[in-house]
Parts: C-alpha cells; sequence; structure tokens
C-alpha cells in the first residue's frame, strides 16, 4: 500500500464555464488543433459543454468584444459536430480601474443567464472589486468571481468572501488548485470556501495541452474528494 492508495480520481464537471479553449486571443491555447485536441480530451473525460472566456484586461490585450465573437464563430465550425459538444463564448474580465463603469454594458460578453465571470491580479486586490460586485448585481448580471483561491492575499481576510457571497457575488473553484500546487495560502482559502459551501462552480480554466494532462491526473484523498462531487452536483 502506498502513500496514494486512498486517493481517488473525481470526474470532472460536465460543463466548463471558464477555460482559455478559444485560440490565439490571449495567453490561452495558440493553435486551434491543440484546442479540438483538448475539446476531445475532455469530451472523452465526460464534459461535453464549453463556455470559453478569454482574458478581457484592455491593460494586456487589445482584443475587443466583437473581434472575441468573430474569432468564436469562426472556431466552432471546426469543432466535429460528431463530437456531440455544445459550446458559448463568454469572457473572463480583469477587474480594472473604472470596470464597473461597464456594469451596464450590452457589448460585455456573459453566460446566458447573465452572469459574468470577473477576476483580479494575483499579486494585489483591485480597490473597486467591491463596488464592481455591486454595480454588476444592480445591472442584472450576477458576478462570478474566478479563482478566488488563486489571490492569496486573501487568506488573512477570510470573511471578505463571506460579504462578497452576501451581496451576491458566486465563487468558481480551479482544478489544479486542489492539488496544492499554489501553496499554503491558497489552500486556507480553498478550504474554507469549500467547508462553508461557498463554492458554485469548479472549472478547468485550461490554457494548455500541458495543463490538461495534469488536471486529468489529478487524485484527491477522500475527503476532498466527496467536498468536489458535492459542488459539482450544483449544476
Ligand atoms: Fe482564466
Amino acid at each position: 500500500m502506498g502513500l496514494f492508495s486512498h486517493r481517488e480520481a473525481v470526474r470532472l464537471p460536465g460543463r466548463d464555464i471558464h477555460n482559455h479553449l478559444l485560440p490565439g486571443v490571449d495567453d490561452g491555447f495558440r493553435r486551434s488543433a491543440d484546442s479540438l485536441e483538448a475539446i476531445r480530451k475532455l469530451a472523452d473525460a465526460g464534459c461535453r459543454e464549453f463556455v470559453f472566456t478569454p482574458h478581457k484586461n484592455p491593460e494586456i490585450y487589445e482584443t475587443d468584444e466583437a473581434l472575441l465573437r468573430e474569432r468564436y464563430a469562426d472556431f466552432v465550425g471546426k469543432i466535429p459536430a460528431e463530437w456531440g459538444v455544445k459550446t458559448a463564448l463568454a469572457a473572463e474580465y480583469m477587474i480594472v480601474k473604472d470596470f464597473e463603469e461597464r456594469a451596464a454594458d450590452p457589448e460585455l460578453l456573459t453566460y446566458a443567464d447573465g452572469s459574468i465571470l470577473i477576476e483580479m491580479s494575483y499579486y494585489y486586490p483591485s480597490e473597486n472589486l467591491e463596488q464592481t460586485v455591486f454595480e454588476l448585481e444592480m445591472a442584472g448580471r450576477k458576478p462570478i468571481l474566478a479563482h478566488p483561491e488563486r489571490y492569496i492575499y486573501m487568506a488573512d481576510r477570510l470573511g471578505d468572501f463571506d460579504r462578497l457571497a452576501d451581496r451576491g457575488c458566486r465563487f468558481q473553484m480551479n482544478w489544479m488548485s486542489l492539488t496544492g500546487t499554489y501553496g499554503e495560502g491558497s489552500m486556507q482559502i480553498l478550504r474554507y470556501l469549500l467547508e462553508n459551501d461557498l463554492y458554485s462552480f469548479i472549472c478547468t480554466d485550461l490554457h494548455s495541452l500541458h495543463q490538461l494532462d495534469s488536471i486529468l491526473a489529478i487524485r484527491l484523498d477522500r475527503k476532498l474528494a466527496r467536498a468536489v462531487e458535492t459542488v459539482l452536483a450544483k449544476y
């Protein structure tokens, strides 16, 4: 019996609502061929619905929503129909200064139900996070904060997550975070959000084929595996 004998595989979500599979528009997949390979592998692993969420950060990328819509239309035509895969386009919005001013902008790429994926820097919080959550709520766009467990500067202010949740913000975990690869601060946040039932989604946030191999190889101890199942059962 080895050290990992009690570890188990967990199923992937049937629907992945955060990934960078749309090729050539951000720091995710570059080539269509690689995206297609990843989609096929994920579909084989049981994930059949994808919402592509390219980064939208005006400080780094020049892509606007119109261009993303265009690229999406080009790419989805390449996915073979026999794979039985459903796709949609949203985006991952960096909460840059004054982002809240776009809260009601009809151009924003949201999920079909009007929810919107937002993120912060891994190094420092967005000063306008709470204001953004408030303005998005007012505009009828329920915010989903991407990978809160990666904002390790929040490990010593875990109560902030409860306050955000009270204001209608939901939280999305990254698969890779479950491996502890982002450090103890990240695991503290992850455990807190899991124990308090604050995660609504678990996603690949996939950027490359290499990352996919790591995700497919994840094995968890029983307690973590059960907690993950509880989140996945929500959607
Ligand atoms: Fe992402």
